[in-house]
Formats: structure tokens, C-alpha cells, sequence
């Protein structure tokens, strides 16, 4: 594989990859997505979201130091984006070791599988893709090399344009960047976290990335949501008293117009039986997309 560094093949990349963006999304009256079974396979159209989004966030200062590599170029079947090697202090962390794929034949991917840029048997990995088959090959390669593996499914949803909040700014509520002092609060309250490597995650994610949160009365945050080294709107949440109240729209709506304003693809995941997530982000303009978001978890035994 190659790494590819320089900045006029990452826009050439970059460049590819966003004609594959669906161009025509519905953007009037969604209706609400059924709840089960799991969405129909996801069109060519809506693979590529992870890979573009990291491939923008390395091309635009690399804030949290991943990698772009290609199996040729500038002819390509396959792209990874990963953790750079030499940032990755943790063999147990999958957190921050996040990876994308994107692969135009299952060839390119099996070929990908059997070296080790992707998976290996000492280091705990995340990987994130849509693709029909990604979730078998890799389980299959992360087991037959001894790493325990668990597979989440979520429904992932674009905005095709700025989030539009359902409600105004409350009175004695204020908008602000999400501070490392905040990280213990988010760390305790997400549901897949709640140790020191998320903790560290969070931290890295706050003070890389863009974030925004809603400043209750007495300064603390009420709600809240981050952006990934993806690209990827994630962590979302509001505190149990202040729900119900479409406060989760406002920090959306402020990432989604940095996002929109600086040309990134405006996406999140949710789990598909989240209904609360799935009808707040529905009401501001989140559409959701066929196929299945898949993340795969490997940690070394
Ligand atoms: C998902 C979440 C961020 C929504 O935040 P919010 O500020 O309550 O958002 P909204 O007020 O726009 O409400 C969204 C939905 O929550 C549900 N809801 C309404 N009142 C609620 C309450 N008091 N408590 C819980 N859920 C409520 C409703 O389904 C509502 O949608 P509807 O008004 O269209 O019926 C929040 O429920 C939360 O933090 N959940 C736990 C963490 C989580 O799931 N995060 C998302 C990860 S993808």
C-alpha cells in the first residue's frame, strides 16, 4: 500500500471520492424510518462518506494524525484511512486506532486483509464502512488472528444541509466549544466509555477538533456533540432533565454550518433502536441512508 502525503493527491482523492457523495438526497418530509428490520444494502453512492471525511480532515491539518494509503495510484481499488502507526501509544486502544475502508471490488479487500496495514494480532482497531461484506471479511481475518471481535449496526443519516434547530436558544442558555474540563462529564455519561482510554479519546477529540455544547445556568454543559478524526458528528447528548426539548439541534445545527461552510459531508450513526436520537436528528434535517454503518471492534486477547 501507499501512503499517500503530498496535498495535490489527496485533493485529487478527495476530489474522486466526493463525485460518489449522493447529490440528490430527499430533503422534504422524510417519513420516519421504521424502527427494524435493518435498512435494504446501501447504494455505491453512500459508501464513501468515512474515507471523505478523513481524507478532507488529514488534507486540512491532520488534527488527529491519521493516514491515507492506496493500493496504486493514481489508479486505485482500495483506500484505507488509519491511526499513523507511530501515534498509536496503546496496543489495547481501539478508541483512537479508527479505521475507514473503502474498496471498489472484495479482491482489493481480501488482498488488504491478508497484510497487515489494517489488521494485526497486537493492536486493537475500530474499523468503520457500508459495504456489503466488509463486516464478514474482517471478522473473519480479526478472529483467525486471535483478536476478540464484536460488530455494532448502526443506520447512518446525512444532512444535506446545515441542521435547522426545531427551537430557539432558551433564555440563560449559551452556546460554547466543548473544554477538556467538560471530558470527565462526557466520558461518564457515554455509554461505550466510562475508562481512561475513552477519557484520553474524549480529550484528544476536544482538543483537536471542532465541538459545541449548550451552557447551562451554572456553566455546565446540558448538551452536546463532537466531531471525529472521520468527519463524523458523534457523541451526542443531552442531560435527562433538560430532554425533550429540542435542545440537541442547537450544538448540531453549529457543527453542521462549520461543516457545510468548509465543504465536509454533514454525517452521524446512530444504533437503530435509539428512536430518541433518530427523531432529533430527523426534526433538523438529518435524512437517514440505506445500508448499514457498520463498526467492528478487534482487541488482542
Ligand atoms: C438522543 C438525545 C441526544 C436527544 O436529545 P434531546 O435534546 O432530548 O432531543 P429532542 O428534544 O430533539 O428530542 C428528541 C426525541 O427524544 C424523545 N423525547 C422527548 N422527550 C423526552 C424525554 N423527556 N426524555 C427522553 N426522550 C425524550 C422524543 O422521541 C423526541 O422526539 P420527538 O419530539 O420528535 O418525539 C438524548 O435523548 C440523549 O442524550 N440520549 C442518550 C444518548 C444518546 O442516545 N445519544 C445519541 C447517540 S447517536
Amino acid at each position: 500500500m501507499l501512503i499517500l502525503r503530498c496535498p495535490a493527491q489527496l485533493q485529487l482523492l478527495e476530489e474522486t471520492l466526493r463525485k460518489s457523495l449522493p447529490t440528490t438526497l430527499p430533503v422534504t418530509a422524510t417519513p420516519r424510518i421504521p424502527l427494524s428490520p435493518l435498512p435494504c444494502p446501501a447504494g455505491d453512492n453512500d459508501l464513501i462518506v468515512q474515507v471523505l471525511g478523513t481524507v478532507m480532515t488529514v488534507a486540512r491539518g491532520n488534527p488527529a494524525s491519521h493516514e491515507v494509503l492506496v493500493d496504486s495510484w493514481p489508479h486505485f481499488s482500495i483506500v484505507l484511512t488509519r491511526l499513523r502507526p507511530e501515534d498509536h501509544r496503546d496496543p489495547r486502544d481501539y478508541y483512537s486506532n479508527q479505521l475507514s475502508v473503502f474498496y471498489r471490488d472484495k479482491g482489493a479487500l481480501q488482498a488488504l486483509l491478508e497484510g497487515t496495514e489494517a489488521v494485526t494480532q497486537e493492536r486493537a482497531f475500530q474499523i468503520l464502512g457500508m459495504q456489503d461484506g466488509l463486516d464478514e471479511a474482517v471478522q473473519e481475518v480479526a478472529s483467525a488472528r486471535g483478536l476478540k471481535v464484536e460488530m455494532i449496526r448502526y443506520r447512518a443519516l446525512m444532512s444535506p444541509e446545515p441542521p435547522q434547530p426545531r427551537r430557539q436558544m432558551p433564555p440563560g442558555l449559551r452556546l460554547a466549544p466543548v473544554s477538556p474540563s467538560h471530558v470527565p462529564l462526557l466520558n461518564a455519561t457515554w455509554a461505550q466509555g466510562g475508562n481512561a482510554r475513552s477519557r484520553a479519546f474524549l480529550l484528544g477529540l476536544v482538543r483537536t477538533l471542532p465541538s459545541a455544547c449548550l451552557l447551562g445556568p451554572r456553566g455546565r454543559p446540558v448538551s452536546w456533540s463532537l466531531l471525529d478524526g472521520q468527519g463524523c458528528l458523534r457523541h451526542g447528548y443531552t442531560v435527562p432533565t433538560w430532554r425533550g426539548r429540542g435542545l440537541s439541534g442547537l450544538p448540531l445545527a453549529l457543527l453542521g454550518r462549520e461543516l457545510h461552510a468548509r465543504g465536509f459531508p454533514i454525517y452521524c450513526s446512530v444504533l437503530p433502536q435509539n428512536t430518541a436520537s433518530l427523531h432529533a436528528l430527523q426534526a433538523v434535517g438529518f435524512v437517514p441512508q440505506p445500508g448499514t454503518f457498520y463498526m467492528i471492534l478487534g482487541t488482542p486477547k
